[in-house]
C-alpha cells in the first residue's frame, strides 16, 4: 500500500483533492511528510484516540468518581516545619553533590496565551536586569551546584518541540549558556500530533504540502524522553533522581534539594509538590486520589460543591494545587516508561485552527474553533504508581509558585504578578539576613548570588533606599 492509500483507506480523501495540480517536486514533500507522521501514528489510531477523547471528555463532566485527598502517609507539608525542611535538605544535597540529580524542563509549549510568538522561556518579565526566564534558571543551577559542592554539573534537559526548538538553543548559544557548561545542556524535541476537524474525523492542512500539527502536550515528555534515548544519558551519568518542571514559573527551586531529599527519605519514586489553592475557584489542577489512586484532577472536572468542601481544621478539603514540579526515580522511568508511551490518553481541546483550503487554494484564519487538538497530560501517569510510593510535599506558594499564563495587563498570572513575586521573594530574604531594606523598596537578588536565601550574609547591616537595586 502507498502512503496516500494509506491515508484514503482511512477516508482521507479530502488531503489530496489538490494533488494533481502539485509539482512533481512537492508531491515528494508532501509524501515525505506524511511518511513521518505515519511513524508516530496511523489515520486510523487517531481518529479512533480522538473520538475516545471525545467520549472520555463528556463521561468526565458528567461523573468525577470517589474524590478525596490525598492520604497523610503520602501528604506533608513543609510550611512552618524547618526541621523536616532541614533533613530534607540535607538529604537532598547529597544526592545533588553526588551527580545524582537530573533536571528536565518542559518547555514546548508555545506562550500563545501570553500573545508572544518566542519560546517562553525567552519572555523578560520585566524585571530591573531584565533577565529571561531561562536566564533565572540557569542561574538557579550555577547557585545550586555551588551550595552542594558538586565537582559534576546538574545535567539540564530542556524539551522543546518543533515550534520551539530552534529558537531556543539559538537563545542558548547567543547567551553562551548564561554561565553554564554547553555541554551539561541537552535539548531534545517533544513529538507533534496531526490536529483534526471538529468532528475528530478529517485531517486537516496548513499547507499544500503540510498536515497541521502540533506539540502532543505536556505528556508527550515520557515518548520524547523514550524517543531520545534519555534513560541511556542516565545510566551513562549515574542519575538516579529527576526532577521536572515547567518553564513559565519565575519561582520554580530547579532540582530543589528539599524535595529530592522528600523522595528520598519516604522512597517514593514518584512525587509532586503543592501549594494551597489559593481560592475555592482558582483554575488549578488538584492533587488528590480517586478511587484510591493517586491523580491530578483538573479544576474544570470537579463540582464547585466539591471545589468549596471544607476540612475540620477549617482548609479547603481539596487544597493541593498542582504546579507541575515532579519528582521521579530513575528505577521507576526504566520499569515504566514503555508501558507510559503506550497507555497514555489522549485529551481534546477545541481550537480555532489557521487551515489551507485545497478546494480553493486559499489559507482560513478562523474566528471561532473550527477543529481539534489532541494532547496528553503528564499526570495521567499518576494512577498507575501505588499510593505507597506516591508523595506530595505541600510548600510555600509565596517561595515556589508564580506561573506566567497570561499577557500583560491580564488580571492574574501574568509578567507583573510573576515580577513582583520574584523581586518581593528576594526583598525578604534579604532583610531576613540583616539587611535593612526600606519600605517599599524592592531589590532584585539574582538567583545567580543566592538559591533559598543562604549567601546574603554579606549585605547584614546595609541598608536599601533605591527601587531596582540589583544585586548579583
Ligand atoms: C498546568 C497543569 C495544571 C496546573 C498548572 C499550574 C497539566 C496538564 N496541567 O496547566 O494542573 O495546575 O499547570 O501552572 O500539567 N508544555 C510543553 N509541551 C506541550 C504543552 C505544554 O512542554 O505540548 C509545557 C509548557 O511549556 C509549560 C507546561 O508544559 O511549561 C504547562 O503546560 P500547559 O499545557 O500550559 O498546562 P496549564 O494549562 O498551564
Amino acid at each position: 500500500m502507498t502512503v496516500v492509500d494509506i491515508y484514503k483507506a482511512a477516508g482521507q480523501d479530502q488531503l489530496f483533492d489538490h494533488f494533481d495540480t502539485l509539482t512533481e517536486n512537492d508531491k515528494k514533500t508532501f509524501i515525505n511528510n506524511l511518511e513521518v507522521t505515519l511513524k508516530r501514528i496511523t489515520p486510523q489510531e487517531l481518529i479512533s484516540d480522538c473520538k475516545n477523547a471525545i467520549a472520555q471528555a463528556a463521561e468526565t463532566s458528567k461523573n468525577s468518581g470517589a474524590i478525596e485527598a490525598l492520604p497523610d502517609t503520602s501528604y506533608q507539608s513543609v510550611i512552618d516545619n524547618p526541621s523536616a525542611q532541614q533533613t530534607y535538605n540535607e538529604l537532598g544535597l547529597k544526592a545533588v553533590n553526588e551527580g545524582q540529580v537530573a533536571v528536565i524542563l518542559m518547555a514546548g509549549g508555545q506562550g500563545t496565551r501570553l500573545g508572544s510568538s518566542a519560546p517562553k522561556g525567552c519572555y523578560d518579565i520585566g524585571l530591573p536586569s531584565h533577565k529571561s526566564l531561562f536566564q533565572i534558571q540557569a542561574e538557579k543551577l550555577l547557585s545550586l551546584q555551588r551550595m552542594s559542592k558538586t565537582r559534576s554539573p546538574i545535567p539540564w534537559y530542556i524539551m522543546t518541540s518543533k515550534p520551539t526548538h530552534e529558537s531556543t538553543e539559538q537563545f542558548f548559544k547567543k547567551h553562551s549558556y548564561f554561565g553554564l557548561q554547553p555541554s551539561q545542556v541537552t535539548f531534545f524535541s517533544q513529538g507533534t500530533l496531526p490536529a483534526l476537524d471538529l468532528k475528530g474525523e478529517k485531517l486537516l492542512l496548513s499547507s499544500p504540502t503540510e498536515l497541521v500539527e502540533s506539540p502532543d502536550g505536556n505528556g508527550g515528555l515520557y515518548r520524547a524522553i523514550k524517543d531520545n534515548d534519555l534513560l541511556k544519558d542516565f545510566k551513562i551519568k549515574g542519575i538516579k533522581h529527576v526532577y521536572m518542571y515547567c518553564v513559565d514559573n519565575v519561582l520554580s527551586k530547579l532540582a530543589d534539594p528539599v524535595f529530592i531529599g522528600f523522595a528520598i527519605k519516604h522512597n517514593f519514586e514518584l512525587a509532586t509538590k503543592a501549594v494551597r489553592k489559593r481560592d475555592a475557584h482558582e483554575s488549578v489542577g488538584l492533587i488528590a486520589t480517586k478511587n484510591g489512586k493517586p491523580c491530578v484532577i483538573e479544576y474544570s472536572e470537579i463540582s464547585p460543591k466539591l471545589a468549596a468542601e471544607k476540612d475540620k481544621t477549617g482548609l479547603l478539603k481539596l487544597r493541593a494545587a498542582n504546579i507541575v514540579n515532579h519528582y521521579y526515580s530513575v528505577d521507576l522511568l526504566n520499569r515504566e516508561l514503555d508501558n507510559w508511551c503506550d497507555s497514555m490518553p489522549y485529551h481534546i481541546a477545541r481550537k480555532k485552527i489557521p487551515i489551507y483550503d485545497n478546494r480553493t487554494g486559499q489559507y482560513i484564519k478562523p474566528t471561532e474553533p473550527n477543529g481539534i487538538k489532541l494532547e496528553q497530560f503528564i499526570f495521567d501517569v499518576f494512577p498507575s504508581v501505588p499510593l505507597n510510593n506516591f508523595g506530595c510535599l505541600e510548600v510555600d506558594r509565596s517561595q515556589e509558585f508564580s506561573p506566567l499564563k497570561n499577557g500583560p495587563g491580564s488580571t492574574n498570572d501574568n509578567p507583573e504578578t510573576s515580577r513582583a513575586a520574584y523581586l518581593q521573594l528576594g526583598t525578604s530574604r534579604l532583610s531576613e539576613a540583616g539587611a535593612h531594606v526600606e519600605k517599599d523598596i524592592h531589590v532584585e537578588v539574582s538567583s545567580k548570588l543566592s538559591y533559598a536565601g543562604e549567601n546574603l550574609s554579606q549585605y547584614s547591616g546595609q541598608t536599601f533606599s533605591e527601587d531596582g537595586t540589583i544585586l548579583e
